[in-house]
């Protein structure tokens, strides 16, 4: 390790040709064997950091920072950053990023394909077939929902909500969207915003992708499911907690709602087994961002706004500006 060199600590695997490029630029720390981190863990390796680059959305504290004295910048391989407190990190004079833009349209193609697989029943289908059940062909095997010409309710109207409603666009779809406050009529893209549950009232098939903070949290409960129609899909790409997975797994046991495609999970990778049992719900393991392209792009991301900040310059994606207010320490 040479002595000038930035110390860099990457928390997980990326894919080996980044992390060469890493090594030759820091004196680095990569988490080769990828287990996930304990906050101890994570606060040894990062006490003697300059830098790091959070991979699996590490828990970024007062506790920790207070014992990272060197830490300078932590760059989130991810557009999400509750795992960040910010104001502790400002207080510190850490610079904190994160991964915009560059993974809106593959979070989309994903909020598309859970969208699809759900309301046509593929998982379902599919691992009929695999079993062997398929022995002659019926006029009313496996009925599922349209997408086309229906309304698609998106609540979280961001930048990857936006790409969900060009999406939909091309389904004919008509799109309502719900945002605590009503985007400017030339960015609504001809959607129509509603408040929560006349959304949920009105749409055939919801998809959510608000960024969680304590206000999202259990945003879709017991009640707001009971809104919904009989034969709607929900699709949660946002975060878990944003869904009360326990109330959503009791409206898809009875039916409530017709299914649901989730990609996060409260208390992930611990799911809640009970939707291990039920056929009206497809689950990927939150991938998707996960493309060969994209997840380089979101690590490219990260990788440029570390060297930015450890060089002194602003990173593209800054979240907490103020921190700029600060330096000096
Ligand atoms: C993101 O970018 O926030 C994805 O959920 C991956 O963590």
């Amino acid at each position: 390790m040479s002595g000038d060199r930035a110390r860099v600590v990457v928390t997980r695997r990326l894919y080996p040709f980044l992390v060469e490029e890493l090594r030759a630029a820091y004196a680095l720390d990569d988490n080769q064997d990828d287990m996930p981190l304990a906050p101890a863990d994570l606060a040894r390796r990062l006490a003697p950091a300059d830098g790091a680059l959070l991979v699996a959305g590490e828990r970024i504290d007062e506790a920790l920072l207070a014992a990272c004295p060197r830490l300078k910048v932590v760059a989130n391989v991810a557009v999400g950053y509750n795992n960040l407190d910010l104001a502790a990190c400002t207080r510190h004079g850490v610079v904190a990023t994160n991964t915009p833009d560059v993974l809106n349209e593959s979070v989309a193609d994903h909020g598309f394909a859970l969208l699809l697989a759900a309301a046509r029943r593929l998982g379902e289908s599919e691992r009929w077939v695999r079993a062997g059940h398929w022995q002659r062909w019926t006029f009313d095997m496996f009925p599922g929902a349209d997408l086309h010409h229906r309304t698609l309710g998106i609540i979280g109207m961001g930048r990857i909500g936006r790409a969900l409603a060009r999406r939909a666009a091309g389904f004919a779809m008509r799109v309502v969207y719900h945002n605590r406050t009503r985007l400017p009529e030339a960015e609504e893209g001809g959607a129509t915003w509603l408040a929560k549950d006349e959304l949920l009232r009105q749409a055939d098939h919801v998809i959510l992708m608000v960024p969680y903070s304590a206000a999202a949290h259990h945003l879709i409960g017991a009640a707001d499911l009971a809104l919904m129609k009989p034969t709607a899909v929900l699709v949660n790409l946002a975060r878990g907690g944003v869904v009360d997975d326990a109330a959503l797994l009791q409206a898809l046991r009875e039916r409530r709602i017709a299914a649901a495609g989730l990609d996060v999970f409260e208390g992930e990778p611990a799911l809640n087994p009970g939707f291990l049992q039920l056929d009206n719900v497809v689950l990927t393991p939150h991938i998707a961002s996960s493309t060969r392209a994209t997840r380089e792009a979101m690590a490219r991301l990260a990788m440029q706004n570390l060297a930015e900040a450890l060089a002194g310059r602003q990173p593209p994606s800054l979240l907490n500006p103020e921190v700029w207010a600060h330096r000096g320490r």
